[in-house]
Order: structure tokens, then sequence, then C-alpha cells
């Protein structure tokens, strides 16, 4: 079967309303999470997107049984009964697939006292270690060795809480080492956490779980430890998904809107509404929605990605293409990730000029973008190339839409809700009307 892609027709506007699903990020972790108890978690608002797929089916291969749209809910329920988890192992296969397994390790070792996961492989935007992790568990008194391939961790005297300092505030390493530490012996003080709303989000279902866990959401959070007979199960409701606010905010930023997004609070997405109203673009809030609207030229704008509250790199493509169509020079930095640029050069194929300068974008902007071929090289990439097809000249057609699957529930939908003329299609027909198969089917 040909894979599909996602064909835009250009020179359009988005505006109206939509309502963002619950936040990838975080529901990714609240399914690891559901290990720390024996019981049946019922987490709400979980995206239908493939990560969450990977996620479910890691769960079941440790004994888990993930159900979604059960006993009367809607399909963004899901049902994670763990109570016949009997395994410490995840495999190569799914950790290949999706890095993100590896939040199973902490409540592995939480639950097991030990485990057996693959080591995830180098990623494409950038190295993506995992060593704050490791030192973070080994203060905990996990021990860990390598063998072919697979990472054991065993904590041969339990787990004891203690005193941690990450060197730089690592998401997956705060959620790992929170997830272990809440069923440690004494109290584990984390400094230099990371900060975003899903930490927080992952910190009040643990509390749900019977965790003692305070001030998530700082740089230091406090974790008294409980004995792991004391976690049960809970009903929990996914964060609103703030990247994909933010990729829809951007999308009405570069038609002029107004576009709402809802489902989100503005507090989490406050740097990127600071920035659009840079971009010159009005943008108004309320508790749980953000409307953008412009009526001036976009300008250029200065961004640095940093770790919350900072500039978030989730937004840095959609953000540079932002910058692609404004009048002048725009200058972003990329603080987070290594080789997070590759998308300038799809955008350049559609007519961008950004050089690229060590970890700096040079963005001239102003020029008219020109419907192309191009390909997703991540995630939020293809989301932000889908947006560049709407305001190009012509056709633009999206390749290895995969990426885009991974973390937009509905992608192409909601974007022709607010007006879009967007499809996802077989690659590409002769003259004869016959759908040709593409190399990679
Ligand atoms: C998470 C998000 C991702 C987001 C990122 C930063 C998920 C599934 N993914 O990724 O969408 O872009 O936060 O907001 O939640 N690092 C190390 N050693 C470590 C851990 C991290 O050097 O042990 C480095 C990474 O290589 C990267 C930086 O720290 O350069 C940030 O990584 P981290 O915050 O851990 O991101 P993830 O949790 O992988």
């Amino acid at each position: 079967m040909a894979k599909e892609i996602i064909v835009v027709r250009g020179n359009n506007t988005l505006s109206g309303t939509v309502e963002v699903a619950g936040a990838k990020n975080s529901a990714l972790k609240l399914i690891a999470a559901a290990i720390l108890a024996r019981g049946r978690c019922v987490i709400h608002n979980v995206p239908i997107i493939s990560d969450i797929e990977v996620m479910s089916e890691v769960l079941e291969v440790l004994g888990a049984e993930v159900q979604r749209d059960g006993k009367g809910y809607d399909d963004h329920t899901l049902i994670v009964d763990t109570t016949e988890v009997d395994s410490y192992e995840t495999p190569y296969e799914l950790v290949s697939k999706m890095r993100a397994s590896i939040s199973v390790l902490g409540p592995l070792i939480g639950r097991f006292g030990r485990a057996f996961v693959a080591m995830p492989g180098g990623c494409q935007i950038g190295a993506r270690k995992i060593d704050m992790h490791l030192r973070g568990l080994e203060s905990l008194g996990v021990e860990f060795s390598i063998d072919h391939g697979y990472l054991m961790a065993d904590a041969p005297n339990g787990l004891k809480g203690a005193h941690v300092v990450l060197d730089f505030p690592s998401v997956g390493a705060t959620e790992n080492l929170m997830m272990a530490a809440v069923v440690a012996e004494g109290t584990t003080i984390m400094a230099n956490a990371a900060r975003e709303p899903e930490i927080v989000d992952l910190a009040n279902m643990l509390n749900a779980m019977g965790a003692c866990i305070s001030d998530a959401g700082s740089s230091i959070i406090t974790i008294k430890g409980v004995p792991l007979e004391s976690m049960h199960a809970c009903e929990h409701t996914t964060v609103g998904d703030r990247i994909e606010a933010g990729t829809f905010l951007a999308g009405g930023a570069l038609t002029g809107g107004p576009l709402t997004v809802k489902g989100i609070s503005p507090e989490y997405l406050r740097m990127a509404i600071e920035k659009l109203r840079e971009m010159g673009c009005t943008v108004e809030e309320s508790v749980d929605s953000v409307t953008v609207s412009r009526t001036e030229p976009l300008r250029p704008v200065e961004i640095q990605t940093l770790p919350h509250p900072g500039f978030p790199t989730d937004l840095q493509a959609q953000f540079m293409l932002l910058a692609a169509c404004a009048k002048g020079t725009s200058v972003i930095t990329e603080n987070v990730f290594e080789n997070r640029f590759m998308f300038a050069a799809e955008l350049a194929r559609m007519g961008a000029e950004i050089v690229i300068e060590d970890h700096h974008a040079i963005v001239r902007g102003g020029r008219k973008l020109q419907g192309a071929p191009v390909s997703s090289t991540d995630l939020r990439a293809g989301a932000a190339l889908v947006l560049a097809g709407i305001v190009a000249e012509g056709e633009t057609r999206i390749h290895k839409i995969g990426h885009i699957d991974r973390g937009y529930e509905n992608y192409v939908g909601k974007l022709c809700s607010l007006g879009a003329d967007v499809s996802r299609e077989l690659p590409y027909r002769n003259h004869r009307g016959t759908v040709r198969v593409s190399s990679e089917a």
C-alpha cells in the first residue's frame, strides 16, 4: 500500500474555532504512571494519535489491559488496568518506535524494584541522551548495566529518597525520577526540575493515586515517599495540548484569523502569545481559550527556545514559518535540541530564505511561499509544512505524514473545519488517473 500524503491547496485562510485534544506529552506519561498501582485507572481526554497506540502496546506487553471507549465513556477515555502487570521488560521493537517509551523506566523500578528496557536510539532532533534519567535514579539507589542493547535497572536495597540536582531541567528525567521517587523510602528533593504543565499534570495524577508530591511546576519538587501498597488506581483528566493550541494559533496568525483555540489555559502559552503580539497580532484570552487575529503585516521577531516557561522548542518550526512570512529579518535560536532546524531546508524548498549558523536560524522574511513537494522531518515540522501550504501559491504535497499522525488528532479534519482546502491522498496519479505506487510502499 502506498503511504498517504497530505495535499494542500494554497492561497487560503483559516478562521473559526477549534477545540484542542489532551496533551500528547502528558497522556503518554499518565499511561506509564498507571503501572504504579495495581488496578484500573480511567484517564480522560487522551488524544487519538499513534504515539498513544504505541504506549498502550508497551503497557499491554507488560501485562496490562488497555481499552478505549469502554463502559460508556467516550473514545477519548482510556482505561488502563494494570492488575495483571507481571513483566518489567520493554522490547526494542516498541522503544525504537517511540522514544517516550523510556518513561516506563521509573514506574517499573517503583513497582518491581527493577526494569529491563531497550535503550532508545538516537533521534532526528539531536542526540537525546538519557544520562540525567540514569544519574537521578542512581541517587535513589538504582544500579544500571547495559546488556546487549538493553538497560538493566536494579534497586537491590530498595529505593531511598535523596537530594537530586538535574544538570538541565529535562522533562523526561524529571518525570522518570518523580515516578520512582513516589514509592521510595524517605523524601526526595529534586532541584532544577522541569516546570512544564505536563509535569504538573503527572504530579496531580500521581497524587490522586496516593503519592505525596508538592511544588510540581516549580523548579524544586518535593516527593515524600509512600509505600507501594498504598498506591491505588484513580480517575484523571489529561491537560489540554498547549503545542497543538500553539500550532493552530500560528495558523491563525499566518492567515489573519480570527482563530480561536479552546480547551487550553493561556497561561501555558504565555511566551508564544507574547511573541504573537510582538509580531503584530492581536491576541485575546479567556480562562480556557485564546483568539488570534491580524490585520497588519507580520513583523520580524527574535525567539530563543528554552525550557518552560520559556518559548517551547515544539513551537519553533511553526514560528519559523511565521518569521518567513514577516517583512524583515528574524533570528531564531534553538537551545533545547541540536539539529532541530531540518524544517528550514523544507521551507526553503517553498521559497523561504533561511541561513543556519550553528544553533541560530536567520530568517529573511517576506517572500511569497510557493507550493512544492516537501517532507515532514519530524512531528512539529510536519504540522508547520501543512500551515505553510495553506498560505503558499499553488499546491503543496507533504510526504512522511506518519510524523503528524504521531501527535495531532485529526489535523486535516480540524484544518478543513477552519476553512482550509486540505486532504489526505495517495501519493500521485499518472495522466490516466491510475494511482502509482511510491517506492516507499
Ligand atoms: C519532551 C517532549 C518533547 C519536547 C521536550 C522539550 C515528550 C514525549 N516529549 O522530550 O516534545 O520537545 O520535552 O520540551 O514529552 N537531555 C540530556 N540527557 C538526558 C535527558 C535530556 O542530555 O538525560 C537533553 C536532550 O538531549 C535535549 C534536552 O536535554 O537536548 C531536553 O530534553 P528533555 O527535556 O528531556 O526532552 P524529552 O523529555 O525527551
